[in-house]
């Protein structure tokens, strides 16, 4: 229930109008007015919210003025606390990152019968992955195919995706189902046992297969128990803070951090493959996300300052559906499937403003044009908002549904006393996912030889914009690809001596470029200490 008067009286005007609004089917934009609307509207083109990189493998290249900082920073160590003659740890494949992407590697690396370890930064499935809801996409029914997949995945990412990726991405899609389902992964089923699939934005064709709205933890339970099941060694809050190059320049362990003891440790390995995910909870533009704690980018510094290139690092989605009230769940995410299963986003008077399966960022950018110079926006006590008509689901697909299909939206509102079957919720844009990050081959492996790169931390699979569900399926196809490849090629590789001459070589491109900074990097956790974090007054 909401207590507040401007937002009583809005949700009322959002009541009067469903009768005739869950009639209406809003027509796409074109393309011209989405070009339009991105370049007015969008986050990622505020010119003056991002920094050309001046030292590094993508200078001269812009990048979030947050992740400008970290990628010209000095390391957390020099080469001499650290003696590469002792490690700590040796294996054939290490994992860096113990979420869908890290596990699915290490799981596969191992079924390859190579030596693997995963070392996290946090727990085992403390991850992106583990707060995925509405779903993952594959090309799996009679009438759809991988091609119709590429289409909507290409066309969505703006005809930038890195064709080989994409194309390696639908192609392995049904079976990536397959082998979550053979794992235990409990999708949503007909009562004749076929998958129930829906539509995501973007999409032309109903591939989202999904576990009611806790996808990703459904999948992380099933990966996570499989490590476990295999008995694949896992150190936990460890985060890897810097790689480790051989003198021929090829990857071969990294330089770890014990979270709670501080104690640096050394990891060498034959191929090393990094799982770190996204950049969250660098809050770019001050914006509140749908991340877990750890989304700091650290598998981008990691490998940009031992000489990878990044690919789109200037591209960031924000999720058209983070909650904006009440303030206890802020930027939190409001699954697609809500406006897939037929929500509307409606505006404070009470009327439909757009289609509400367009792309994520055509949304994002409509949604923050309504509440800026359309004046058309719901106050709330951090600013602004759009309905996202929930009821009419119920309308649409029969009572019950909402428990059933979401229910843990359910639950989320419903513990501050908004029942999302009877009343509409507020929404505003949430930073949700890096689409760029570090540049792959189609084996999965950086620019830096022996380095293998899977998930979010991967830039290019999906061009300059990703549709719903495509980043559960990329976790666990690269994941995959990158687990098999670095077992495979650590078969033949044999490690010259270990260095971190990287380092040095490094900060004096720093200083070459003119760069002073006391920046250090990676980052590991949030800095919610920032200034421009801390509520004025
Ligand atoms: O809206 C969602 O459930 C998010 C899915 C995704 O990012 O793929």
């Amino acid at each position: 229930m909401y207590q507040d008067p401007i937002m009583c009286q809005s949700a009322e005007k959002v009541a009067a109008a469903r009768a005739e609004n869950v009639k209406l089917d809003p027509r796409r934009m074109t393309a011209e007015e989405k070009d339009q609307l991105l370049k007015t509207y969008h986050p990622d083109y505020r010119e003056e919210k991002f920094e050309v990189l001046k030292a590094g493998p993508n200078r001269g290249e812009k990048v979030p003025t947050e992740l400008a900082r970290l990628l010209q920073a000095h390391s957390r160590i020099t080469a001499d606390q650290i003696d590469l003659t002792k490690p700590d740890y040796t294996c054939d494949v290490l994992v860096i990152g113990g979420g869908g992407a890290g596990t699915s590697a290490a799981i596969e690396a191992h079924a390859a019968g190579a030596k693997v370890m995963v070392v996290t930064k946090l727990r085992m499935g403390d991850a992106n992955t583990m707060m995925a809801e509405g779903g993952i996409q594959a090309a799996d029914k009679p009438n759809d195919s991988p091609a119709q997949h590429f289409l909507d995945a290409y066309g969505g990412g703006h005809f930038a995706a890195q064709k080989d990726l994409l194309c390696k991405l639908v192609s392995d899609a049904p079976e990536a189902i397959r082998w979550l389902s053979d794992l235990g992964v409990e999708f949503d089923k007909a009562p004749d046992g076929t998958m129930i699939t829906t539509h995501g934005g973007g999409t032309s064709r109903k591939r989202m297969h999904a576990a009611k709205d806790y996808s990703g933890a459904e999948i992380m339970r099933t990966l996570r128990d499989e490590v476990l099941n295999r008995q694949i060694p896992v150190v936990d809050f460890t985060a890897a803070i810097e790689l480790v190059l051989d003198e021929n320049g090829r990857c071969c362990g990294a330089v770890l951090l014990n979270m709670e003891t501080k104690e640096l440790k050394l990891a060498l390995a034959k191929t090393v493959i990094l799982a770190t995910g996204g950049a969250g909870r660098l809050h770019y533009q001050g914006f509140p996300t749908s991340n877990h704690y750890g989304a700091t980018a650290d598998g981008l510094v990691l490998a940009y300052r031992a000489g990878a290139k990044l690919l789109y690092p200037d591209t960031l989605q924000y999720h058209p559906t983070g909650a904006a009230f009440p303030a206890q769940i802020f930027g939190a995410l409001v699954t697609e499937k809500v406006r897939s299963l037929g929500a509307m986003l409606i505006n404070a008077k009470g009327e439909a403003f757009m289609n509400p399966l367009e792309t994520r960022d055509v949304s994002a950018a409509s949604i923050i044009r309504e509440c800026s110079d359309r004046g058309n926006g719901v106050k709330t006590p951090a600013g602004y908002a759009v309905w996202l008509d929930t009821p009419m689901i119920e309308i649409k697909n029969g009572e019950g549904t909402i428990a059933k299909r979401i229910p843990a939206m359910l639950r989320m509102f419903g513990k501050y006393g908004i029942d999302i079957r009877k009343e509409p919720i507020l929404v505003y844009p949430t930073l949700h996912y890096q689409n760029g990050g570090i540049k792959i081959t189609v084996d999965g492996q950086s620019q830096v030889e022996n380095l293998f790169v899977a998930g979010e931390a991967v830039g290019g699979i999906h061009g300059r914009n990703r549709l719903m569900g495509n980043s559960l399926l990329d976790i666990i196809v690269f994941g995959r690809n990158a687990g098999r490849n670095a077992a495979a090629k650590s078969r033949s590789v044999t490690p010259a001596a270990p260095t971190l001459a990287h380092i040095a070589a490094f900060d004096k491109s720093l200083a070459d470029a003119g760069i002073e900074t006391d920046a250090v990097s990676p980052q590991l956790l949030p800095d919610y200490a920032r200034r421009e974090n801390v509520l004025k007054g």
